[in-house]
């Protein structure tokens, strides 16, 4: 036990042992009830020296408690974190060998579905992530090499001294001064997205490749363009897939009808989507659906930022992978339950602060947010409400906005 480990330490020098035992038996407080008292004084009565005999005891006892207590936390964290990085070896090896190879015939069963929850491997996440999101687009690696000279055309043109014209572009819709415009966003962009990594600013070892992705992007799609927040996409998709697979799994994702929505704001759509998440708001966290309603905290201040860079700005990295996961399993509603699981997780704080400081918390979430702590509040979120799943509540609401919009309405 404790005594034994103190003692078993190899011959420690006077002053270690000293330290040791200051660390374990409050010392100066002993003393003071221990001590006999000072010959000049009467004797302790027998009955205070056996009380306070006592006393120390107990607190003996109560320290060496402790410090069991505390060895045994450590030992749990030990063997915990032994036991999750055994889990993520065998699952990487489980995902590569077994589910990869049968991709088509095993990614909706319900053992891979668990699996996937649990949070994909690292080292299988890219190839996961890019046959989930899969390639409706039909984009080759071709017609990424194609869209990136003409991006790097383009480039050299707006740096060229200005012999160029307006009226010079063979592409509808894209003016020359557009072009500038968005190229001057991405510049901007990609010095703010992940700067505390350090790889993706100027000079830095992914700074090219980002800035060859939103390029490319906006020559594949001139409808669409560069919307900022999109250098966030790209950038944890570049940190796990190569350049031409992370463009097209990029321009897949952006094609999603809710990203689509979103990053061409279509307002109408944006607002439905807004109301569909009201009603699973209410359903699941009626006192803060409330509490919001009263003090007008609409879910466009937090759930925009959020929508638009899923997550990857506001969540600290390796959580927003594994949210990203989740909704690469599940699809756009899972970015919505994901909002609710992060309302419930700070429901107390939240159910106490005003319109400003719920604003600003939302805007700003705590960054030590630990993604076993959120995913348990993500599990506890329900996608259903009275028997109607998120699917269901979003089309009606699309067919008929003015009437099927109950949270609007009131
Ligand atoms: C893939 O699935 C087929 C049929 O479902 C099965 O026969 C085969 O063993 C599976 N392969 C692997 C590597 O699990
Ligand atoms: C992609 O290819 C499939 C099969 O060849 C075809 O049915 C589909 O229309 C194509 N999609 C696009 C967007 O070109
Ligand atoms: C862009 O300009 C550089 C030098 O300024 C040149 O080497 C490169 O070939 C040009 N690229 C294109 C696609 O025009």
């Amino acid at each position: 036990g404790w005594g034994q480990q103190k003692a078993a330490g190899d011959s420690p020098s006077p002053r270690q042992s000293v330290r040791k035992n200051l660390e374990f038996e409050p010392l100066s407080t002993t003393a003071l009830i221990l001590e006999h008292r000072p010959a000049n004084l009467p004797a302790k009565p027998a009955e205070e020296a056996e009380k306070h005999q006592q006393q120390y005891e107990e607190m003996v006892a109560q320290a060496k408690k402790r410090e069991l207590r505390e060895a045994q936390k450590r030992k749990k964290q030990l063997e915990d974190r032994v036991k999750q990085e055994e889990n993520i070896g065998n699952a990487a090896l489980t995902w590569s060998q077994e589910i990869l190879p049968n991709w088509t015939t095993m990614c909706s069963s319900k053992r891979v579905k668990e699996l996937w929850w649990q949070g994909v491997p690292p080292s299988v996440r890219g190839r996961v992530w890019s046959l989930a999101i899969g390639n409706d687009l039909n984009i080759t690696h071709e017609l990424y090499d194609i869209c990136l000279a003409r991006a790097k055309e383009r480039w050299n043109a707006s740096s060229a001294p200005s012999t160029t014209t307006d009226t010079d572009t063979g592409d509808a819709g894209s003016s020359h001064a557009d072009r500038e415009a968005s190229l001057e966003l991405i510049k901007l962009d990609i010095s703010r997205t992940f700067p505390s990594l350090c790889i993706f600013q100027k000079g830095g070892p992914y700074h090219d490749v980002l800035h060859s992705i939103l390029g490319a992007y906006t020559c594949y799609r001139p409808d669409v363009g560069y919307v900022q927040g999109m250098s966030f996409i790209a950038a944890v998709l570049i940190l796990n897939m190569h350049t031409a697979d992370a463009f097209i799994a990029f321009a897949n994702l952006l094609n999603k009808p809710c990203q689509m929505a979103f990053y061409r704001v279509d307002h109408s759509l944006m607002l439905t989507y807004f109301a569909a998440f009201e009603v699973f708001f209410e359903e699941n966290l009626p006192k803060l659906f409330a509490h919001f309603k009263s003090n007008n905290l609409t879910p466009d201040i937090y759930l925009i930022d959020w929508i638009f860079t899923l997550y990857s700005k506001s969540l600290p990295l390796d959580v927003a992978c594994r949210v990203w996961d989740v909704f690469c399993r599940d699809g756009e509603e899972f970015l919505f339950r994901t909002a609710l699981g992060i309302l419930r997780l700070y429901e107390d704080v939240l159910t106490h602060m005003d319109f400003i400081h719920n604003a600003q918390f939302l805007t700003r979430l705590p960054e030590h947010i630990n993604a076993h702590t959120l995913f348990s509040s993500i599990a506890a979120v329900s996608m259903s409400c009275r028997n109607r799943k998120w699917t269901q509540v979003l089309h009606t609401l699309q067919k008929d906005p003015e009437r099927a919009s109950p949270v609007l309405k009131r």
